[in-house]
């Protein structure tokens, strides 16, 4: 019998890579009809399609099943699921806030934070990996860019959690939509604060810019705590994780290796693990007549294992080439945080292996995973470290 893929299958959760290598193999244009989506798996199908924009659409974003959360979401709605030209005039201004220069100079700002919940953790010697350290990071980082101050930062992760961790099938309930408006309101504070008093921040830097809506800005602020610090979150984690998992390559990392410690991560275990994109035209494709709105789903997990372009693509191995890895996408919509989400990985994990002894253990009974489809990842990951 051939199998069925669903991304929200709990074995699948557990381990896609099996399920990816038999539609790589034997059903490149994978079609499932109770949700409704056409999946493609080859590196070389989803490596063309990324940059196909005009055939791809962005439209309905990335998510395969978007929640609904009212006509007010409307307002709301990032850059992220536009195609130009709004995609193209919201990214150029926004693109400002991030150039090379911008993002090098958080690296002070980024080594405080990361040495900071470090040694938090080393004191502790047992703590979860993800709620001590791998979720904090990124998340203040993200608040220190929009300008969030430290007091606000509880609520603010409090009121993402329907945005980021609710069942992307199920209706999206009441409370949760009146919680992220919360958060909507919350960010429009403080845009309109940094419109009466600019500072030093990212938010100052887009009201100062022409053409930006509160609106827009608030739209780009939600979008950089899933986009920005969710994904983050889990490249940490699965670094971590799969550092344990395999000592040889752990003690490569923690002789030095730490930028490949990071992009083999990303690509084994790749956070952003499936786009979705709206075909636009009637298209062929493996002999199939795919229709115009077709769901289509775009699997980077499984292109970054194609053993066409990764040889022994199981193997986690820190000095293999990484070059053509999709992990941060391609085309119009490439990540945007790419430099800052190396920078991030990069600085944690140093601070990590300047601090704890490579001997440090996982408990594997007490990992969970997060069941999102788009995104892979875990929310639990209980380890022990020694100075
Ligand atoms: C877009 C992955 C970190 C901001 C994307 C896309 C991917 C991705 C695959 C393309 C989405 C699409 O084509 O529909 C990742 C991964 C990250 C990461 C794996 C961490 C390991 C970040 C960070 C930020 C960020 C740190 C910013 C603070 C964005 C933005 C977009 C984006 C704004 C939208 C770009 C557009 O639509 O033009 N990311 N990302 N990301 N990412 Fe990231």
């Amino acid at each position: 019998m051939e199998p069925v893929y669903s991304p929200y299958d709990p074995a699948v959760i557990e381990d896609p890579y099996p399920v990816y290598a038999w539609m790589r193999r034997e059903s490149p244009l994978y079609r499932n009809e109770d949700l409704d989506f056409w999946a493609l798996t080859r590196h070389a199908d989803v490596a063309a399609a990324l940059p196909d924009g005009d055939l791809y659409s962005s439209d309905h974003g990335p998510l395969l099943n978007p929640g609904d959360w009212g006509p007010r979401a409307r307002d709301y709605i990032s850059f992220l699921a536009m195609d130009p030209p709004e995609h193209t005039r919201l990214r150029a201004i926004v693109s400002r806030g991030f150039t090379p220069r911008r993002v090098a100079a958080l690296e002070p700002m980024i080594r405080q934070i990361a040495r900071s919940y470090v040694a938090e953790c080393v004191e502790k010697g047992s703590f979860d990996f993800v709620r001590d350290l791998s979720a904090c990071v990124p998340l203040d980082v993200i608040s220190e860019l929009a300008g969030i101050p430290p007091a606000d930062r509880a609520d603010v992760r409090l009121r993402s959690k329907p945005l980021l961790h609710r069942d992307p099938r199920a209706d999206m309930a009441e409370l949760d939509v009146k919680t992220i408006f919360r958060l909507v309101d919350y960010y429009g504070a403080v845009a309109a604060e940094r419109r009466a008093s600019p500072r030093d921040d990212l938010v100052s830097v887009l009201v100062a810019e022409d053409g930006l809506s509160d609106g827009e800005i608030v739209a780009f602020l939600m979008l950089l705590i899933g986009a920005g610090a969710e994904t983050t979150t889990h490249l940490l984690s699965a670094a971590w994780y799969h550092g344990w998992r395999h000592p040889g390559q752990r003690a490569t990392a923690f002789a030095g290796a730490i930028e490949e410690w990071a992009a083999e991560s990303l690509r084994y275990d790749t956070p952003a693990q499936g786009l979705a994109r709206r075909l636009t035209r009637e298209t062929e494709m493996y002999g199939r007549r795919v229709p115009a709105g077709a769901k289509m789903w775009l699997l980077i997990g499984a292109a970054n294992h194609d053993e066409e372009v990764f040889p022994d693509a199981g193997a986690y191995t820190l000095t293999r080439d990484q070059s053509r890895a999709i992990s941060f996408g391609a085309g119009r919509h490439f990540c945007l945080g790419a430099a800052l989400a190396k920078l991030e990985a990069r600085i944690t994990l140093e601070e990590l292996v300047a601090a704890v002894d490579p001997s440090y253990e996982v408990d594997t009974a007490g990992i969970r995973r997060i069941g999102h489809g788009n995104v892979r990842g875990m929310r639990r990951l209980p380890t022990t470290v020694q100075p």
